[in-house]
């Protein structure tokens, strides 16, 4: 038995002393052998039971990580696109996923003489005639979620996702104002028409876009609605209640007249303040002062303690910053401390510290004609795309959000009609940049589109994704699930008295840097094409914060 163990322990040792042994070692031996081969068997099994076990752990870690999922997961289409006949489109686009597939879904308005037939309804039925449909399609493959017939015709719209404290799901709302006499709410989940009110805003005046979600006034923890009105030069306040539609409180006449933009903001203590522009002037008024106007009601909005020193209590106006030039746009820019507040005018865009309203920068760009987007140029530092130029020629500057120097420009041809620029965050935390130029085709009426992308790891490269000569209504990039984007475009008519063919279309960037034409920006051409469209087919994307 010792032997044997030794056997075990040293088998070469053995098989060196076996020469040596008798007929009895030998069948010894034989016992052992067969010991031994007893063993390796078991050996053996232990080996298949092992790797039966290993490969069927592999086998349900493979099904549960890849197999299983992937039913759930909804085919993103490549491209997709839907067509109406005769029919008109407005500039109005919003997002947001509707059938909960993860993919966001898209909420567009149509003039048509009667529905796309998936849904029979006539408009007639409505008592319009044509009518404008609102409509909701997937974003997965366009196929149709719901559509109404919302008015005759539409002259604004705005939708919010509202957010309720408790209760119910958050109620999320397209409110419409119809050119003639109407004023509805459409719930954007599911295409019902909330309210539907005769609107009695009067004659000669425009409502003003943004409508403005402000925070629940009339206790039913749904925000509610806060609309301005131009009446011949007079700036007039409506409330409404978001769930019902019902008017809350009077109308209250603002200190103001002609043209005005304005912004909602909130102050580092937390008090809302309506800030208007008006030729060269700023203009505040805290929600407080407005609620308090129109309803006879107090105490529901705080005022911060610095701004009602600042804004003069009789003219509401802000004190002057630095230059003098006409106000063309107002807008908010994140910056580090709350947002800020951008200034684009006829002399320059400056940026106001969101809090004292004093000037951070000024840059002279004085023919900036359309509101400036947002992205990243440098890994997670704010950056502003302006485009600069009325003529033919349009320079496009990525600017530092925090300094206002500038990062990057370049100058593109456009004419009327050039869709405005995109932006959607990659993973690197930059931003992917789309701008459309056109060229002058003396040949064919319709002008062409060049739509380029851009990423600040390539500053001298564009890719030239698409042309399109169609005349383009409204424009967007957006995420897309997986790490993916895609851009929407909705194309139409130029005047909306004509109708004609109307088309939405959306489409994977990816696959269009398959087919892209590499355009160099400057001389110097270091890399091979390929590389680097490879490297923007391997872009990933990033959900906006
Ligand atoms: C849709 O069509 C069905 C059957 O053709 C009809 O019963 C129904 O009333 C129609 N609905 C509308 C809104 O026209
Ligand atoms: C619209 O639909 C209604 C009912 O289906 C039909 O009677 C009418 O002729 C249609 N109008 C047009 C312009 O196609
Ligand atoms: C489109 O996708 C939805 C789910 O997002 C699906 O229910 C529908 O059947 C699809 N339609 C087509 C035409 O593929
Ligand atoms: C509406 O405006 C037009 C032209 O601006 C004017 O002639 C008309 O009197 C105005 N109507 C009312 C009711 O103010
Ligand atoms: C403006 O404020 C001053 C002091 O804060 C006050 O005396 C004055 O009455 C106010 N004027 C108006 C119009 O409210
Ligand atoms: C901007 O323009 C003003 C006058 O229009 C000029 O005084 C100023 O020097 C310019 N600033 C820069 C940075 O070019
Ligand atoms: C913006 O355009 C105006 C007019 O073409 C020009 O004077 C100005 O220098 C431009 N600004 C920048 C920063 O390019
Ligand atoms: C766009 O049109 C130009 C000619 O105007 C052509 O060279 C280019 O290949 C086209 N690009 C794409 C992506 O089709």
């Amino acid at each position: 038995m010792d032997k044997e163990l030794e056997a075990e322990i040293h088998p070469l040792k053995h098989d060196d002393e076996k020469p040596r042994g008798n007929s009895e070692s030998r069948t010894e031996k034989d016992g052992s052998f067969k010991k031994a081969s007893h063993h390796s068997r078991f050996a053996q099994c232990r080996t298949v039971v092992f790797f039966f076990l290993l490969f069927t752990c592999l086998f349900v870690v493979f099904i549960i990580s890849f197999i299983i999922p992937c039913p759930d997961r909804p085919i993103s289409q490549k491209m997709w696109e839907i067509n109406y006949n005769t029919a008109v489109s407005y500039d109005f686009m919003a997002f947001k996923d509707i059938n909960e597939d993860t993919v966001q879904d898209i909420i567009f308005l149509y003039k048509d003489s009667n529905s796309s037939s998936s849904f029979n309804i006539s408009c007639a039925d409505e008592g319009f005639s044509p009518c404008v449909f609102l409509a909701a399609v997937s974003g997965a493959n366009g196929s149709l979620l719901w559509e109404k017939p919302v008015a005759q015709e539409v002259a604004n719209m705005e939708c919010f996702d509202h957010q309720t404290t408790k209760g119910p799901p958050p109620l999320s709302g397209c409110f419409i104002v119809g050119k003639y006499n109407s004023f509805l709410a459409v719930d954007s989940s599911t295409g019902e028409i909330l309210w539907k009110l005769p609107s009695s805003f009067g004659v000669n005046t425009s409502i003003l876009t943004p409508f403005l979600n402000i925070p629940d006034v009339t206790d039913d923890e749904v925000q509610d609605l806060l609309l301005f009105l131009k009446s011949g030069r007079e700036i007039k306040s409506y409330l409404f209640s978001s769930s019902t539609g019902e008017q809350v409180g009077f109308v209250s006449r603002l200190n103001l007249e002609g043209d005005v933009g304005y912004v909602m903001h909130v102050t580092n203590t937390g008090a809302y303040y309506i800030i208007f522009h008006s030729a060269s002037s700023l203009y505040g008024y805290s929600l407080k002062d407005l609620y308090e106007q129109m309803t006879g009601k107090k105490n529901k909005f705080e005022e911060d303690p610095y701004w009602k020193i600042m804004i003069d209590n009789a003219t509401h106006r802000i004190p002057p910053s630095h230059s003098w030039g006409t106000i063309r746009y107002l807008m908010k820019v994140p910056g580090s401390a709350g947002e800020d507040i951008l200034l684009v005018k006829s002399d320059a865009c400056e940026l106001l510290d969101g809090q004292t309203l004093i000037s951070k920068w000024t840059l002279n760009t004085s023919e900036v004609v359309r509101k400036p987007v947002l992205g990243y140029y440098k890994p997670g530092a704010l950056a502003i795309v302006l485009e600069n130029g009325t003529g033919e020629q349009r320079k496009i500057l990525i600017v530092d959000a925090a300094s206002g120097a500038i990062l990057w420009s370049y100058t593109l041809n456009s004419f009327a009609g050039t869709p405005k620029s995109a932006t959607v965050k990659t993973a690197d935390r930059r931003s992917a940049f789309f701008f459309w130029s056109t060229t002058n085709q003396m040949e064919t009426v319709d002008l062409q589109k060049n739509l380029y992308m851009f990423h600040p790891t390539f500053p001298n490269i564009f890719l030239e994704l698409t042309n399109i000569t169609k005349n383009i209504v409204a424009f967007n990039v957006l995420f897309e699930q997986n790490h993916h984007a895609s851009y929407v475009l909705l194309t139409g008519p130029t005047n909306q008295e004509w109708p004609g063919p109307v088309s939405l279309s959306k489409q994977k960037v990816k696959e269009n840097v398959l087919t892209a034409q590499v355009i160099w920006l400057g001389p110097t051409r270091r890399e091979n094409e390929q590389t680097i469209k490879d490297r923007f087919y391997e872009l990933r994307y990033k959900r906006e914060a």
